[in-house]
């Protein structure tokens, strides 16, 4: 989509309009009328208002053949313009392949005071077609729609508090995010896995580590289009993070900065993407990078992503905002696999875009080129000047209130 940034708001709301076939109440929604009060007021407890945040969407996004326009909520500059910009890159070589595993979530029961670990571990396991029974008698709508839980783990883990049983019930959400279903059937269990395995039951809970519901998206950005040296540097960017954590941190933090954008337009859990992506960088023994780079034969740049995708369709943020349900028909994905697909193809592209600037010019001059708009509203530039301000200060690497103060003193001089 050339030139898409460059258009007013109302004919970028007309592209999307009509590409996502969106009413005209959605897109009402979308400008900014979306949360009424009284729906916060049901979603959690003391409301006394609304936040708003800004929402774009990144374009040129290819992902298994299909084209979408990703939805983004975030409060920070150059995100949605360095997904698309890579997701540009990444067309010219057929885009983002994309898969997710599998749609399963784990729910953990912590047993401690177990006196014979052995026998216990031996009796929940006989037990396991019962377990899952009353598992899933909590949610036959789940199951019906071929979901459930399906196994059990049982695993022993040294503690500071001693030995404890922990049981994992590894659940199938399809197209819920899963919590309160995973919740529910831990919950559900516990009262005959302690008299199972004699102990007590403490913890009945989710675990954020989703590792049975992991998405990988893979692209390659052309030798021609980047050169040589930038696709190097992007390698040595890609190497400096697999070696320190320190750098690491930020580089994971990068890819979060798309990931999350899109897990909060489509109301879904935020923390618990970034708990999932953290934990699963650091669960192979030392904290890694989600992404990876090499090169090909052809001397091209070929990166690949791996990290959990905990998100839903239905339930929860996603079902009842009304803002999240236009994002979800802007995006157009039918499944939540394909959702976590489109995930890590995001994923991919920020981490490509912020590697690229990084080894090459740097990430101040896009990131202060947006900045030095808001610079130049600050020192009082009137509309049909507050581009033409923002260019000068960005030019002259300038960005400052006091430099802004004096160009619109100048350009308003009569
Ligand atoms: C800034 O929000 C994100 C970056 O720092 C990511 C990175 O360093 O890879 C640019």
């Amino acid at each position: 989509m050339p030139g898409f940034h460059k258009l007013s708001l109302e004919e970028r709301l007309k592209i999307i309009k009509e590409f996502s076939d969106l009413t005209k109440g959605e897109v009402e929604q979308l400008k900014g009328t979306g949360l009424e009060i009284e729906q916060a007021d049901r979603m959690i407890e003391n409301i006394i208002g609304t936040i708003e945040v800004p929402l774009g969407v990144a374009t040129n996004f290819l992902i298994n053949g299909t084209d979408r326009i990703v939805p983004m909520a975030t409060e920070e500059s150059s995100v949605v313009a360095a997904a698309s910009n890579a997701a540009r890159l990444a067309r010219k070589l057929g885009g983002f392949t994309a898969e997710v595993s599998e749609t399963v979530m784990i729910g953990q029961i912590q047993v401690c005071n177990v006196s014979d670990m052995k026998a216990a571990k031996n009796a929940i396991l006989e037990n396991t077609a019962e377990i899952l029974r009353i598992a899933n008698d909590q949610d036959p709508v789940l199951v019906k729609f071929g979901g459930g839980a399906k196994d059990l783990e049982v695993r022993r883990i040294e503690s500071p508090a001693g030995e404890m049983l922990i049981i994992h019930i590894l659940v199938d959400c399809r197209d819920a995010m899963g919590a309160n279903a995973v919740n529910t059937m831990a919950e559900a269990v516990a009262p005959f896995i302690e008299e199972l395995s004699g102990g007590k039951v403490y913890l009945r809970i989710i675990s954020n580590l989703a590792e049975r519901r992991i998405a990988k998206a893979k692209a390659i950005f052309s030798k021609e289009d980047l050169g040589e040296d930038a696709v190097d540097g992007i390698m040595k960017a890609y190497s400096f993070a697999a070696g320190d954590p320190f750098r690491c941190a930020t580089h994971n933090k990068g890819i979060m900065n798309g990931v999350s954008a899109v897990v909060l337009a489509t109301g879904n859990d935020t923390r618990a993407i970034e708990a999932g992506a953290h934990a699963y960088a650091a669960y192979k023994g030392s904290y890694s990078p989600l992404t990876s780079y090499e090169k090909n034969e052809e001397g091209d740049l070929v990166g690949t992503i791996e990290l959990p995708v905990a998100v839903g369709l239905i339930g929860g943020a996603t079902a009842v905002h009304p803002v999240a349900k236009a994002c979800i028909k802007i995006l157009g994905v039918k499944t939540a696999s394909e959702l976590g697909e489109v995930l890590a193809a995001v994923g991919l592209a920020q981490n490509f875009a912020a590697l690229y600037a990084l080894s090459t010019v740097g990430i101040q001059r896009g990131h202060m080129r947006l900045h030095a708009r808001n610079i130049a509203v600050m020192a009082g530039a009137p509309p049909e000047l507050v581009e033409k301000v923002a260019e000068r200060l960005a030019d002259e690497e300038k960005v400052r209130l006091d430099r802004a103060k004096e160009i619109v003193k100048e350009l308003t001089k009569v």
